[in-house]
């Protein structure tokens, strides 16, 4: 029996994530916690006649621990959004001690859950889980993911624009480090079909998977910001966790993970000085099987890349780490 949590299940990519779940047969229990509105989401999508039993918790129910109780798999995208003009550091403030309140709780009634992490700033509030796991003596690092899909995903589809692809999922192509503006870089330099980016294209293209993200706040003109692609993001990540947990083999997507606690991961961060860093992961049945070293014969551009985001990364990665250690 395989049960998923969605936190944040009743907001933009809550509900559209929780909806992918509900379709996906290897998920037999799906359980909606929100601060608002649950109980009528998973009304809704109990409705639709796939196995999953859908239920929906709110915090008087014990806290939220009844909706996290047991859990397999809890999926991350509790917060507030960007506004235009914002930066996903400034969600700090509100959005840390929101996931520091729900590892809290995953820590205590779903010790052994894969947690992914959606809220941004994904650079700081995976830190954030990650010493409160510790703290309560409960941390796998093999089973912590800061979800960065989106950054591939945006990657996959730009890149096809400009290279002639149908379909960018046809596409591998490693974008790492961390998930906000300088700190994503893309390496397409390792773009599987060998497909390489002409000159006069490259730097407006790294800029665009950058910030890409910008665009669909600016669209949104207030609204929040990306919604569907992230809920397709974040569903396409838990998928593959959830295949591999089953056995399936060579499952392999860039997620922010702590490097010193997961095999191959150490080089890396001796390499880079953080310990955080998106990387390409091959998933297991325990979570991350391996990560490979997506630094290791790029090119002189995607070095100065990455130079500039371990900058940023280092005090993003700090600043989570204070937080958790003395929250205001
Ligand atoms: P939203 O405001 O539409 O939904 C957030 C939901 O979280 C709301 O329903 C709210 O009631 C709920 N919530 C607030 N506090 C909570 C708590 N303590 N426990 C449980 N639920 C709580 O926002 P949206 O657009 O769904 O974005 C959510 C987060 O995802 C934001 O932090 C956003 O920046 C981030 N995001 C991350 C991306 C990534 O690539 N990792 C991409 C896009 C957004």
């Amino acid at each position: 029996m395989v049960k998923a949590v969605v936190a944040g299940a009743a907001g933009g990519i809550g509900q559209p994530l929780s909806l992918l779940l509900k379709l996906n047969p290897l998920v037999d229990e799906l359980a909606l916690y929100d601060v608002v509105n649950t109980p009528g989401v998973a009304t809704d999508l109990s409705h639709i006649s796939t196995a999953a039993k859908v239920t929906g918790y709110l915090p008087k129910d014990d806290g939220g621990k009844a909706a996290f109780k047991g859990a397999d798999i809890i999926v991350i995208p509790a917060g507030v959004p960007r506004k235009p003009g914002m930066t996903r550091d400034d969600l700090f403030n509100i959005n840390a001690g929101i996931v520091k309140g729900l590892i809290e709780i995953a820590a205590e009634v779903a010790p052994k859950a894969y947690i992914l992490v959606i809220s941004n700033p994904v650079n700081s509030t995976v830190p954030i889980a990650a010493e409160v796991l510790k703290a309560k003596g409960v941390f796998d690092p093999k089973k912590l993911f800061g979800v960065t899909t989106l950054d591939i995903v945006r990657a996959e589809t730009f890149v096809a624009e400009i290279v002639g692809e149908k379909k960018g999922q046809d596409l591998t192509i490693p974008v790492v480090g961390g998930h906000s503006g300088e700190t994503i870089v893309p390496i397409f330099s390792q773009i599987s079909s060998g497909a390489k980016i002409p000159d006069d294209k490259y730097d407006a293209l790294v800029n665009r998977v950058q910030f890409g993200g910008d665009e669909v706040v600016k669209a949104k003109d207030g609204a929040g910001s990306a919604t569907l692609s992230m809920a397709y993001a974040g569903y396409r990540f838990a998928e593959k966790v959830l295949k591999a947990a089953k056995g399936e083999k060579g499952l392999v997507e860039p997620s922010y993970v702590y490097l010193p606690g997961v095999p191959g991961g150490e080089a890396i961060a001796k390499e880079t000085g953080v310990d955080f860093f998106s990387v390409p992961v091959e998933l297991g049945v325990n979570g991350v099987e391996k990560v490979t070293n997506p630094l290791t014969g790029i090119s002189d551009k995607e070095k100065e890349l990455v130079k500039v985001a371990i900058e940023g990364l280092k005090g993003n990665i700090q600043k989570g780490v204070q937080f958790a250690h003395n929250p205001p």
